[in-house]
């Protein structure tokens, strides 16, 4: 088959996704977000469940409507097997094993974070092999020496939390609404990243740990709110600005090493905290000062998206690796 048209389908954590694929080209791309969890300051599992069972059909009726696809047209069904909430990716695997067994198509299963690399392929300009990508996400942080659309190794990950969870923690911290990271982007584009310095919390290597530094905006804030008690709203785009200078000197000091010591200076960056425009203009200027070859995706294919399914179970479908009926979701799947 040449053109094979794919549907694919994210559901591992709270955004529901469907994306339909032909010979590569993402056609579709339709994302519901659940607005649900934001009273609760950050994802609740049961509810993300629930929600996207409720959304489900009509996302993917959505994407395929917009393309004039037919269900019948279809040559795969793809989804996101793991990592992820288990009831979350539960719903996308059952309603993808649904539509490849009433439409007799296989069924592909993909590693989301092996999807948020690929994204890289959705558009030009597409890296060469190999690449090094800086994943950087809601759960996730890692240095992958990327060999081949299907084989990839992690060379460096954190030990405790992610990027994004020190984002969305210390947003937290500073009563902002969830998620987080974006709004501390925000205020930092209007504040001094000098104006307050944090502790050295990193651990020596390629791995990350960005728990000490959690810690230590704790006791930042609460030292400076025993002497002012309206200290993070008479400061908040200084504040901000420190912690985001600090978090992304935190990943560039480490990709750096991983050039370094990889030998390969095509860098890409990765995931949702990819978005973040202090992380997008500091690997600029490194790649401009270190001659380094950099690719960053898209806004829309940093966070989660069903478009990055679909261009990895591209890649699968070529390499006719299909999964089973049986196949289950992996809440932490590992990449292979
Ligand atoms: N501009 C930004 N600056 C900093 N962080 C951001 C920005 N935009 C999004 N994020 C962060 O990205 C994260 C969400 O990314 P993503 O959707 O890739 O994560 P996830 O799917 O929850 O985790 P994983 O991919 O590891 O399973 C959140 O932590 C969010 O705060
Ligand atoms: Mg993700």
């Amino acid at each position: 088959m040449t053109q094979p048209i794919i549907l694919a389908i994210e559901s591992s954590c709270d955004e529901t996704s469907a994306s339909v694929i032909q010979a590569g080209k993402v056609l579709n791309n339709v994302i519901a977000s659940q607005t649900v969890h934001q009273k609760y300051g950050g994802v609740v599992p049961e509810l993300a469940s629930r929600a996207h069972q409720q959304q489900i059909h009509h996302v993917v009726n959505e994407a395929l409507a917009a393309t004039g696809i037919l269900t019948n047209q279809l040559n795969a069904i793809a989804f996101t097997r793991g990592p992820g909430l288990l009831g979350s990716l539960l719903v996308g695997v059952s309603f993808a094993k649904g539509m490849a067994l009433g439409l007799q198509v296989p069924l592909i299963d993909v590693n989301h974070m092996e999807a948020h690399v690929l994204a890289h392929f959705i558009d030009d300009p597409k890296p060469a092999f190999p690449f090094l990508c800086l994943t950087v996400s809601g759960g996730h942080t890692q240095l992958v020496v990327v060999h081949d659309y299907l084989h990839m190794e992690v060379i460096g990950e954190t030990r405790d939390d992610a990027i994004g969870e020190a984002f969305d923690k210390a947003a937290k911290m500073m009563d902002f609404p969830y998620p987080g990271g974006p709004l501390i982007d925000r205020f930092a584009q209007e504040g001094n990243a000098k104006a307050y310095s944090f502790p050295h919390t990193s651990i020596p290597g390629l791995d990350f740990s960005f728990s000490g530094i959690k810690t230590a905006f704790l006791y930042f804030l609460r030292d400076n709110k025993n002497t002012e008690p309206r200290f993070v709203e008479l400061n908040k785009q200084n504040i901000c600005a420190s912690l985001q200078a600090h978090l992304v000197n935190m990943v560039m000091e480490k990709l750096k090493l991983a050039v370094d010591q990889t030998g390969i200076n095509r860098v890409a960056i990765a995931g949702g905290v990819a978005a973040n425009s202090g992380l997008r203009k500091s690997l600029q200027t490194q790649a401009n000062q270190s001659g380094w070859d950099v690719f960053i995706p898209r806004f829309e294919y940093c966070t989660d998206n069903a478009a990055m399914i679909a261009i990895a179970a591209h890649y699968k479908f070529e390499a006719k690796r299909f999964a089973s009926l049986n196949v289950a979701p992996l809440a932490n799947l590992a990449i292979s």
